[in-house]
């Protein structure tokens, strides 16, 4: 009897039956917040596999305090940038995330949400309602932007970047990507031009984040980067928060030379940057970007299944890690 020690209740069909079926002890954090670094390993010690969150930090040293035994990090997020892929694949542990077209759509709908939302004001204009700022119409009140003919540029061109081009041809955009190898296909598909990153923040009116967290990508919007890009520019991250310098882009905002931004994710979550609290042109969501039925369905359905896969012998769908395979723990 294996034993899957879970760090957070999530939802999901595939969560109800893996407690149902008593094949395997599964244990599930009794608190509804992330653990700390210490109640991780108290708890998870002794298990042959953990679900974590990306609110979990897992490195060498995390799996070496868990045990011989454990076989498999099945990372319930997209991103794996909480987890230290090399120092885990030296242990000999299986990572997997999941992706999958539920989520990565979930993400790019969410990205076009923030898109159609700061352009045309939708949570000031609210916020004004609400506050029963609405004296009747107005030819001049919260005048946005078109985007009918203007130009969307997409830094990181995987899965989720490719869905959030597919869409950009219904409202008559042009787009841009930059990803460090061309995607041929994918131009041609979606009748998009691939540009280094420099021209790319010149030419594009809006700039939507699609790259994983890396040493590169870290703080990759600065206050360098952002003076390339084209006066009255919008940004969308639903990336990560750590690829924008929060500072930087703070400032880019109170000066008008990026006119809107819209971000699902932050440097340090679950702190703010104050400087954005009091600011109109960004809108702030909690890191909801796969926070939809269907994704987080989804998700707990593959998180699961790469579980259930391993401790079979079976190999998972979606592995990070490939090359552990052959090396992997028994
Ligand atoms: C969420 O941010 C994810 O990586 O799935
Ligand atoms: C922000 O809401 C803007 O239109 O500048």
């Amino acid at each position: 009897m294996a034993k899957i020690y879970v760090t957070r209740k999530i939802p999901g069909k595939a969560m109800e039956e893996l407690l149902n079926n008593h094949d395997h002890e599964v244990r599930v954090s009794q608190f509804d917040r992330p653990l700390t670094a210490e109640e991780f390993i108290e708890n998870a010690k002794g298990s042959d596999a953990v679900l974590t969150l990306l609110t979990d930090k897992i490195d060498g040293e995390v799996i070496d305090a868990l045990g011989p035994q454990l076989k498999i990090v099945s990372n319930y997020a997209v991103g794996f940038d909480n987890i230290n892929v090399s120092q885990v694949t030296e242990k000999g542990v299986v990572v997997t995330n999941t992706p999958s077209d539920e989520v990565n759509e979930s993400v790019a709908e969410h990205a076009w949400s923030l898109i159609l939302a700061i352009s045309r004001r939708v949570v000031e204009s609210d916020e004004a309602v609400r506050g029963g700022a609405y004296f009747g119409w107005e030819p001049d009140i919260f005048l946005g932007d078109n985007l009918f003919g203007k130009t969307l540029g997409i830094v990181g061109l995987g899965r989720i970047g490719t869905m959030m081009a597919s869409k950009a041809a219904g409202f008559n955009m042009k787009v841009l990507y930059n990803k460090r190898s061309r995607d041929e296909e994918a131009e041609q598909k979606y009748g998009m031009e691939f540009a280094e990153l420099d021209d790319l923040y010149a030419r594009s009116d809006y700039l939507s984040l699609h790259v994983p967290l890396t040493p590169e990508t870290r703080h990759m919007i600065n206050k360098n980067s952002i003076n390339k890009m084209k006066h009255g520019i919008y940004i969308i991250n639903t990336a990560r928060g750590a690829v924008i310098d929060e500072h930087d882009l703070a400032g880019a905002l109170r000066d008008g030379h990026v006119k809107g931004a819209a971000i699902d994710v932050f440097d340090n979550e679950p702190y703010v940057n104050p400087e954005f609290i009091s600011m109109e042109n960004i809108i702030l969501t909690p890191h909801i970007a796969s926070a939809t039925v269907e994704a987080r369905e989804k998700m707990t359905s593959q998180a699961v299944g790469s579980i259930l896969a391993v401790l079979s012998g079976n190999k998972p769908q979606e592995i990070v890690n490939e090359e552990v395979w052959g090396k992997r723990r028994n």
